[in-house]
């Protein structure tokens, strides 16, 4: 899927982060991916240099391909894996951030290939903190999760309700927030090693999100069967809710934490919209929005490691980052479901 950098820009970074970024020098773990890839296009805006290392095994390198033009010399691929130490030695040399987004995802395959999520999500934020330190890196930023939450029946999710893994997806990045924490506490501040701070991101969606999986994440794969002329499938009752949040929101997130004056010390902190939406709502608005209101959805039993209801408590990103929502749920989804309709039609 080719677009252009610029087609969905719904958020003036200049405005928000003015010249915090021009002249930095950032590693993107994962910058082949749905949120690498914004991310790496928002930091070349601002001005930043960027390396993406990326194995490409869930992309296909397509979603930096717009941005190489505009970037020059500013933006490197290092198209390699993060299990593999030289090549991340490599693409960390020089960097004073990293935004780690490199991972398995899906709590559904992680349910089938637990060693391999593992292996990744777990002892690859190992490599990278290795990689970091050594390089002389002065934050890493990891992509957490809200899954860490699991099924705990309090709303809203807050960061200092105990995890409560239910899925090896979920597991792995709360081992990941754990390596952030021990690193910054063992390595960070006056030890040289870097400062850390965890993000969990819940439901993020956007553009260039993959829809051609059969892991797809809800939103893109609702869009896919619409527009396909399909009922989308929902797991479970649909009663289920989510606090589906714009990618603008979680590449907002990362810079207020990269840029954040002090130390973090492997801080968690929920980045999210507020809103709480159910499955099958979602379903309506989107059937609305693509004009196919007569597909109704087919709901399938429920799936194992999933969890019934989301929604994040705000209060401490705001006051630990600053972090306000810059793209609401309905401005978000209007503008995701234009992008996948655009995509649509270019390939018909
Ligand atoms: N999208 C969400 O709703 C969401 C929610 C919570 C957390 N996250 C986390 O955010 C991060 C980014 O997710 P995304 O939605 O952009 O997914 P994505 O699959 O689009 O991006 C992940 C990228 O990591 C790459 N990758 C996988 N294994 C790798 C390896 N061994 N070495 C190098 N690169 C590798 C993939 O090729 C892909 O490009 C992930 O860490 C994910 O767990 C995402």
């Amino acid at each position: 899927m080719m677009d252009s950098p610029t087609a969905d820009v719904m958020t003036d970074w200049g405005a928000l982060h003015g010249a915090a970024f021009r002249g930095r020098r950032a590693l993107v773990t994962g910058g082949a991916g749905f949120i690498g890839s914004h991310l790496t296009g928002v930091l070349l805006g601002l001005g930043a240099s960027v390396v993406a290392i990326d194995d490409l095994s869930g992309a296909d390198g397509s979603n930096l391909a717009p941005l190489r033009g505009a970037a020059g010399d500013r933006l490197r691929v290092v198209e390699a894996s993060i299990l593999d130490a030289a090549a991340l030695a490599d693409a960390v040399a020089g960097a004073e951030l990293v935004f780690h987004q490199a991972a398995l995802g899906s709590v559904p395959r992680s349910v089938e290939r637990p060693g391999d999520f593992y292996a990744v999500n777990t002892t690859g934020t190992v490599n990278v903190m290795e990689a970091a330190r050594a390089a002389g890196v002065r934050r890493v930023v990891f992509a957490a999760s809200s899954s860490a939450y699991g099924d705990a029946e309090a709303l809203p999710k807050l960061e200092t309700m105990a995890p409560q893994p239910l899925s090896p997806y979920a597991a792995t990045k709360v081992a990941g927030e754990a390596v952030m924490r021990a690193w910054a506490h063992s390595y960070g501040g006056a030890g040289g090693g870097p400062d850390t701070a965890s993000l969990r991101y819940f439901n993020i969606f956007g553009a260039r999100q993959n829809a051609n999986s059969a892991y797809a994440a809800v939103i893109a794969a609702f869009a896919k069967a619409f527009l396909a002329g399909e009922a989308p499938v929902i797991y479970g009752d649909g009663t289920q809710s989510r606090d589906f949040t714009h990618v603008d929101n979680a590449v907002h997130a990362n810079l207020l934490a990269a840029a954040r004056p002090g130390l973090v010390r492997g801080e968690v902190f929920n980045v999210a919209c507020g809103e709480r939406v159910t499955v099958t709502a979602l379903a309506r608005q989107m059937a609305g929005a693509l004009g196919r209101p007569e597909l109704a959805p087919r709901y399938l039993p429920e799936r194992a490691g999933d969890v019934k209801h989301s929604v994040a408590g705000l209060e401490h990103a705001a006051a630990g980052l600053g972090y306000r929502p810059v793209v609401g749920f309905a401005r978000g989804l209007a503008a995701t479901v234009g992008w996948y309709a655009r995509q649509h039609a270019a390939a018909v």
